[in-house]
């Protein structure tokens, strides 16, 4: 049952271990940022509770999944995200503000 889960990211096979989210399966691997944002800069983990939509990443087609509330499961695709819009356009990401 503690059986490692295997995922990849971009075509590279991660494992992780039961309970774990993507998020912190991808840091646990030492993968510590997964898209860029409009200007550039590396975003992964940041608050890790699904509040600042610095983690997005597509998982098994679909794009913009927050990589902290995503559970780790066996066969999971996962690809970095290119840097994109808002999912939701009255939400403010963290990398949109000048701060
Ligand atoms: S790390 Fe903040 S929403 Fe995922």
């Amino acid at each position: 049952m503690n059986d490692p889960i295997a995922m990849t990211l971009d075509g590279r096979t991660l494992t992780a271990r039961p309970g774990q989210s993507v998020g912190a399966a991808l840091t646990d691997a030492g993968v510590r940022s997964w898209r860029t944002t409009r200007g550039g800069q590396p975003r992964g983990l940041f608050c890790g509770i699904g509040v600042c939509f610095d983690c997005l990443i597509t998982v098994d087609g679909r794009p913009g999944q927050r990589a902290c509330l995503v559970p780790a499961r066996a066969g999971l695709v996962l690809e970095t995200a290119p840097a994109s819009p808002s999912p939701d356009p009255g939400h403010q990401r963290r990398d949109d503000r000048d701060d």
